[in-house]
């Protein structure tokens, strides 16, 4: 994975921080050191545990927040890599770039603005300034209009068009305008006591036959979210909401059903949302970063203004342990070092996210673009290309269904995947002790034999006992090896509360920052995803007609003939 650092060995690329000498020194002590790692095993690295007076490798590699703990010890990372990486941090100005992030600096420099969603979550009373300017009293204004009408949808003050509570809310937004609120609506489930949400993304329209299938358009409260107002799949499935609304209830009440949440105000007026019913927000808080706001409306909806403030705080909280603690106790630092570890220095390239929690089912999706949108960049801030590798490819599932579909890749494919659990010391039903209890056993052990693995001698043990012998033996315990040293974190909670979802939200945003600032790129753009976007903006034009675009590889035009029968209807 460090092909490209070597082809560019002796050309030190332009835009490097003013110390590139000392970070190459430190990047080439780490590459030394993760050389030797591949003769040492995890395992060993716990040989001290158990000295005398000492302290054991857990103690050392878990580091807290509250009641958060992140163990890091099933890593093999040894005390000297571990100093190099905080020594990398340091030299990459890790903190220097946090603080110009908060201090509401223009650090996404291709769109020339500043990444300022902490302020979405600041409770302090703290003014947070740009450009010479308070925008907390936007902020605030624009939060307690959502409670006052949060709160007057789920007391039923406020109604749809014949004066019915409303029983169900339909979120329309895709990616950052969906997978934070998605996520947090079933992570808090147990907290519902408002409306059903229900999240539509997909342009596909099964999507959205899906979801009205189930709903009265009279009790139903329809929020288009989107920051551009422009996004083709959002609003073709506002389009198509509005139309299933004006048809039951006449286009007369349909203004009384619908919620923009846009910073595109004069779109939004053009749809025909009234202006009391539109929640914006400034274009300094990215898409993938905007639940904290109006984005976050359908969750507010769901468990109620105080609980949404709760998440606030957990978020702020984390924002505070990001700028306070030192760096050996800092989450965020921990984990971005964990990843620049396994990533660019060992060499794996995904990395997998398994909350042993049924409710974080959508969180590897949420961090997968949280992750993948803002690091899947190969240009620094300067625009000149990244010398190492950047964002891995995260995914990921909930425990216990991952232990019976992708852990046999896990424990013995020949990739290696780190892994982060992330599991709660108690969980919501106190009525299912036993399956809290069996959940975390689940996960304990997932770590323990992805690191420990199994020998060949113990395997041909256990076939001789099973009566195996000969080569039937050998053939039978090489297929039950496993060779373990595989790298996990593990992070756990008290409970998955909606102050502990802001906090492990917040974590894994800065760990992204923190990851980008290392790697000198800027985090809080994503012109990838343009070109596709324009690109089929250009095909629906020829989708489902007999003609054919010019200047088209063959592919493009075979499949386009395919899909010639798709007439407009
Ligand atoms: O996928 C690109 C993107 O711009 C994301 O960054 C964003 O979260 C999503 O589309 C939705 O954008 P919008 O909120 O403008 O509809």
């Amino acid at each position: 994975m460090e092909t490209e650092s070597r082809q560019h060995a002796g050309s030190p690329p332009a835009g490097r921080p003013a110390d590139g000498n000392r970070i190459d020194r430190i990047w080439s002590q780490l590459e030394k050191n993760v050389q030797r790692a591949g003769a040492r095993r995890i395992i060993d690295l716990f040989a001290d545990d158990g000295h005398p007076n000492g302290k054991s490798r857990f103690d050392d590699w878990s580091a807290r927040s509250d009641d958060l703990l992140l163990d890091w010890s099933k890593t093999n990372i040894d005390a000297e890599a571990r100093d190099l990486l905080f020594e990398l941090a340091e030299a990459c100005g890790v903190a220097r770039a946090r603080d110009r992030m908060f201090a509401g600096e223009r650090v996404n420099n291709t769109d020339d603005r500043p990444a300022l969603h902490t302020a979405l979550r600041n409770l302090s009373g703290s003014p947070v300034l740009l450009d010479g300017g308070d925008v907390m009293p936007g902020v605030i204004d624009t939060r307690e209009r959502m409670l006052a009408f949060s709160d007057a949808i789920r007391a039923g003050t406020l109604t749809g068009s014949g004066g019915q509570p409303f029983a169900d809310v339909v979120h329309i937004g895709i990616g950052g305008s969906q997978l934070g609120p998605e996520m947090a609506c079933l992570a808090l489930r147990p907290y519902h006591d408002g409306p059903r949400v229900h999240f539509l993304s997909n342009v596909d329209g099964a999507h959205s036959v899906d979801i009205l299938g189930l709903l009265d358009p009279a009790t139903t409260l329809v929020i288009v979210a989107s920051k551009s107002f422009s996004t083709p799949e959002t609003m073709a499935n506002a389009v198509t909401v509005r139309g299933w609304l004006a048809d039951a209830l006449g286009e007369d009440r349909v203004a009384d059903h619908l919620v923009a949440i846009s910073t595109a105000d004069a779109r939004v007026r053009a749809f025909g949302i009234r202006p009391d019913r539109v929640f914006g927000f400034a274009d300094w808080v990215g898409g993938r970063l905007s639940m904290w706001g109006p984005i976050g409306l359908p969750l507010m909806l769901a468990i109620g203004g105080g609980r949404f403030v709760e998440f606030l705080d957990g978020g702020q909280a984390m924002d505070r342990h990001f700028r306070d603690a030192p760096p050996a106790r800092n989450l965020p630092v921990i984990l971005g070092l964990v990843g620049i570890w396994h990533g660019n220095l060992c060499g794996y390239s995904t990395r997998a996210i398994i909350p042993y929690d049924q409710r974080l089912n959508r969180f590897a999706a949420f961090v997968q673009q949280v992750d993948m949108e803002s690091n899947g960049k190969s240009r620094r801030l300067d625009g000149t290309r990244v010398v190492r590798d950047t964002g891995p490819v995260v995914w990921g599932e909930p425990g216990t269904n991952a232990q019976h579909s992708v852990a046999q890749l896990l424990h013995q494919g020949t990739r290696v995947v780190p892994v982060e659990f992330l599991v709660a010391r108690h969980g919501h039903e106190r009525e299912r002790a036993r399956h809290h209890r069996m959940l975390v056993a689940n996960c304990i052990a997932q770590s323990e034999a992805l690191m420990a693995g199994r020998s060949i001698a113990v395997a041909t043990g256990l076939m001789r006992e099973a009566g195996y012998k000969g080569e039937a033996l050998q053939m039978q315990a090489a297929h039950r090896v496993f060779e373990g040293d595989r790298p996990s974190l593990t992070l756990v909670h008290d409970r998955l509360d909606p102050r502990t979802l802001g906090r492990l939200v917040a974590l894994y945003e800065h760990r992204v920052f923190v990851e980008a600032a290392i790697w000198g790129i800027n985090c809080f753009d994503q012109w990838g995803v343009e070109l596709g976007k324009e690109l089929a903006a250009n095909l629906e034009s020829w989708v489902g007609t007999d003609r054919l675009p010019d200047g088209r590889d063959s592919s493009t035009l075979g499949l386009l003939r395919t899909f010639q029968h798709l007439k407009e209807s």
